[in-house]
């Protein structure tokens, strides 16, 4: 057997935010890294495997600020939640921590203090968008306006979603911070920026490596050639996060700190378990670093992060692994259709195992997008795992059971079946190695076919009602078992909880580093299922509990998430449907009192009176607007705002701005006249 040296191994996955629940998205990426962590360890190797919640920004403060809670409250339910979640998919960390904790601030701040010393932080003003209102410095995604090329009004930050054009927010036609609604005013303030030009040649040397894969490798070699920019890693206060020493008022951009958190996180776990820290992230470290993580962060692992660390006189990763995104049955993940799944409803409804070998039937070393086809899922699982593997020992077991005291035969009737099912181990490992897992899944669904048609043709079930064959009975099950016993060793790092049952069931640890020969003479324990098939009506009930109905009527956008996972959906006709529409003539007018976007409207729909606040005072003058017909939504619910309830919604159209356009008084309606 061809021991293989034990290597030195730390391995991350992207730290998720501590801003909302896991999904199956991040649990994709904490399943591809944990499979290989445990294939790793299965193989003897010393890995540790670290992670923790993404703590700081914006996001999470202003999150924490409309539930009523500090960021700190914030950050502990949250931390509890994610931790919860992924034990639920057995996901083994040996160490789950915080950004926001003593051992991150430290190392924050002495990396900080290094690149500050080697001449590699830069200060300078720069002037932003501010929100007067709320007094906060808006980045992109918070800043809402109109498109300067389309017109479409209501854009995010810096693209549209309705021409894709991209431009900078100060393009924005009639710019609005999303927080707040106040027209942003510019402001100058002094940041602080992180030379990234002066390590373009070291990250060309870096990125010539040939342990990136090509995709990502390209994409660096892009940013790279087409001229680093310094990096502006301070925020003003308000901001939940790091003071940079010696600058009061600023704090660490959330990016900074975040991979410093794969430090803290090994920091904290050495400190716990008695481990020396220095040896695996000292420059010349002989350990190796991997980083497991999305393809939407590879900028941030491939540029910034190595040349913090080269700055700073530590190692450098030895490679970034980054993954596709999670489809779900061929889409992005929709709220509507019920396929923006958290971790939390998945276990409401099904087996981790499930999940983790659909995943591993479709991961490879590639960014390729990843598509949870749930019949598929439902197929495959079903097909390999409980009618191929499982199969093979419930099939043997109750034989041995009945007529052999569960114990296997003397001899292995078929050892070079067997050998040959443990010489497969070399091509199998270096399929997980390479994380080409569907590969290395197939070769192991290859193998099952093999051992269940093995187990076809001698028949134990017709030869034990049969006088005198009871030797081919013991010798075809006991090899069935140990074909089982090699098949699940390659599988135990995809299926650790069937592996345990499998581990009691054969009474001995399934360690890739074990298999050595067949098991002869061995003790087997009572059969228990392994694993259950997968049931529709679950997969069903599952997408049902993740749907999100859509409303009749528009609800307020919700706050800007750094990441939109959400498509823009369609509404059904049943919805629209709801939607009453009337012709109303406009009694009154007024200005809002501290409002500097929104009239009040009396609006007469012939046999009542509703008042309605509508953002269109930048198109009108309220004496105008007096006996204008508009039209209007007379059933949404109503909607108690700061300065009064608000019984419906005018709809206008035009390219926004001074341009929205009402209907004529001589248009020929009549206020509660149906518009439909
Ligand atoms: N906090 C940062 C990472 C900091 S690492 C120093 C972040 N957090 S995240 O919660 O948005 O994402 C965490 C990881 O999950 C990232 O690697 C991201 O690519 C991954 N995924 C998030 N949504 C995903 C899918 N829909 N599909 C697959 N992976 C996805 O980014
Ligand atoms: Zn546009």
């Amino acid at each position: 057997m061809n021991a293989p040296a034990p290597r030195k191994i730390l391995v991350t996955s992207a730290l998720p935010y501590a801003n909302g629940s896991l999904h199956l998205g991040h649990l994709l990426e904490m399943v591809q890294t944990d499979i290989w962590v445990r294939f790793q360890k299965s193989r003897g190797h010393e890995c540790h495997y670290v992670c923790a919640d993404d703590a700081h920004g914006t996001a999470i403060m202003l999150t924490a600020e409309s539930l009523g809670i500090t960021p700190e409250e914030q950050i502990k339910r949250i931390q509890e939640e994610h931790e919860r979640d992924a034990a639920g998919f057995l996901i083994g960390f040996d160490n789950f921590h915080s950004t926001h904790s003593e051992e991150n601030r430290r190392w924050c701040e002495e990396i900080y203090g290094r690149l500050q010393a080697n001449d590699h932080i830069a200060s300078r003003d720069i002037t932003q968008a501010f929100d007067p209102e709320k007094q906060l410095f808006l980045a992109d995604r918070y800043i809402k306006g109109t498109c300067p090329k389309c017109k479409t009004p209501d854009q995010y930050g810096d693209n549209c979603e309705a021409c894709g054009a991209t431009y900078s927010p100060t393009e924005l036609i009639d710019p609005v911070s999303a927080l707040s609604g106040a027209k942003p005013v510019e402001k100058q303030s002094t940041h602080y920026f992180f030379t990234l030009p002066a390590f373009t040649d070291m990250l060309s040397d870096w990125l010539a490596s040939e342990e990136l894969q090509p995709q990502v490798a390209n994409k660096l070699r892009e940013w790279v050639d087409g001229g680093l920019q310094e990096w502006d890693i301070s925020r003003d206060a308000p901001y939940f996060g790091f003071e940079i020493p010696g600058a009061p008022g600023k704090y660490f951009y959330v990016w900074l700190d975040a991979p410093i958190g794969y430090m803290a996180s090994f920091q904290q776990y050495c400190d716990r378990v008695g481990l020396d820290f220095a040896p695996w992230w000292q420059e010349g470290s002989d350990a190796e670093l991997y980083h497991f993580i999305g393809k939407d962060i590879i900028n941030f692992h491939g540029l910034f992060w190595p040349a913090m660390l080269q700055s700073a006189g530590l190692r450098l990763p030895t490679a970034i692994y980054a993954h596709g995104f999670l489809m779900v049955n061929g889409t992005k993940m929709s709220k509507s259709r019920g396929t923006f799944i958290k971790g939390s409803t998945y276990l409401e409804h099904l087996d981790p195992e499930y999940l983790r070998y659909y995943f591993a039937a479709k991961l490879s070393g590639s960014v390729d997008d990843i598509d949870l086809n749930l019949e598929d899922f439902v197929q495959r699982v079903n097909s390999d795992v409980v009618g191929k593997v499982v199969n093979i020992a419930s099939r043997c077991a109750g034989f041995l059971r009945k007529g052999f005291d569960n114990t296997l035969s003397p001899a292995c009737a078929e050892a070079a079946l067997v050998q040959e099912f443990i010489d497969a181990g070399d091509g199998i490992a270096a399929l997980f190695e390479a994380r080409e897992f569907n590969k290395a899944i197939r070769e192991i669904v290859a193998l099952a076919d093999r051992a269940n048609q093995y187990i076809d043709e001698r028949k134990p079930w017709v030869l034990a009602k049969e006088e005198g064959r009871e030797q081919e009975v013991l010798d075809a099950c006991s090899v069935g078992i140990n074909l089982f016993r090699v098949l699940m060793t390659y599988l135990a790092p995809v299926l650790p909880a069937m592996a345990e049952k499998a581990e009691a069931f054969l009474g001995l640890s399934l360690q890739w580093t074990d298999l050595q020969g067949p098991l002869l003479n061995h003790k087997i324990n009572k059969f228990k299922p392994l694993l259950t098939r997968v049931e529709t009506e679950k997969v069903e009930a599952m997408v049902e509990a993740s749907r999100e109905s859509a409303p009749a009527a528009a609800k307020p956008k919700a706050e800007p998430t750094p990441k939109a996972e959400e498509e823009s959906s369609t509404i059904a006709f049943e919805d629209f449907a709801k939607v009453d529409l009337r012709v109303a003539r406009i009694a009154a007018a007024d200005h809002v009192e501290g409002a500097d976007k929104l009239l009040c409207l009396k609006l007469d729909l012939g046999d009542e009176q509703k008042q309605v606040f509508a953002g269109i005072k930048a198109a009108y003058q309220p004496e105008d607007l007096v006996g204008r017909l508009t039209v209007m939504v007379a059933n949404l619910a109503p909607r108690k705002m700061r300065f009064g309830v608000s019984e419906g919604m005018v709809l206008a159209a035009g390219p926004g701005g001074e341009d929205i356009f009402l209907l004529q008084p001589d248009s020929g309606a009549e206020p509660g006249m149906q518009v439909k």
